[in-house]
């Protein structure tokens, strides 16, 4: 009887996280609906930035933070996994790094910031393997 009280007890607070992690999501998963109607769905994209610390994003347990650091790559392949669109990673990637990434199927395409500030043929730089400014 007692085993039976526990997992009653256990389905409630699996009901009750349940509802907890919807109710994350909800404000990013009206915005999408709503872009989503607005314009074709094939033209919104998400932005998950997971472990950005600035604009007061830090999170608020930095030791968990740390260790899915650590499993930076694992996370991303969940995701990767998890989503059927057009999957797009970005931070901190060269050129090189960029190929072994899309070749490697951790993404289907990689985002550059920095480099095509101070790049704006970026493209055209990679294709010719020319030397990159480096940016400020
Ligand atoms: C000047 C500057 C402004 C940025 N502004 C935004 C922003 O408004 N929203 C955003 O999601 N990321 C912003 N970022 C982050 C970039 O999109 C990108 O994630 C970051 O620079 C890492 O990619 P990179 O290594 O290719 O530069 C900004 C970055 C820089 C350098």
């Amino acid at each position: 009887m007692e085993e039976i009280c526990q997992i009653v007890n256990d389905f409630k607070i699996a009901a009750m996280n349940a509802i907890d992690a919807e109710n994350r999501c909800r404000f990013a998963l009206e915005i999408v609906e709503a872009t989503c109607k607005e314009i074709d769905a094939d033209k919104v994209g998400i932005r998950l930035s997971p472990f950005t610390d600035y604009n007061e994003l830090g999170d608020s347990n930095p030791g968990a933070l740390a260790l899915h650091m650590a499993e930076s790559l694992n996370n991303l392949l969940a995701v990767r996994k998890a989503f059927d669109g057009t999957f797009i990673v970005n931070g901190g990637y060269d050129k090189e790094d960029g190929i072994k990434a899309v070749a490697e199927s951790h993404a289907d395409l990689v985002a550059y910031r920095r480099s095509f500030l101070a790049n704006p043929d970026l493209p055209r730089r990679f294709e010719l393997n020319a030397p990159l400014n480096a940016y400020n």
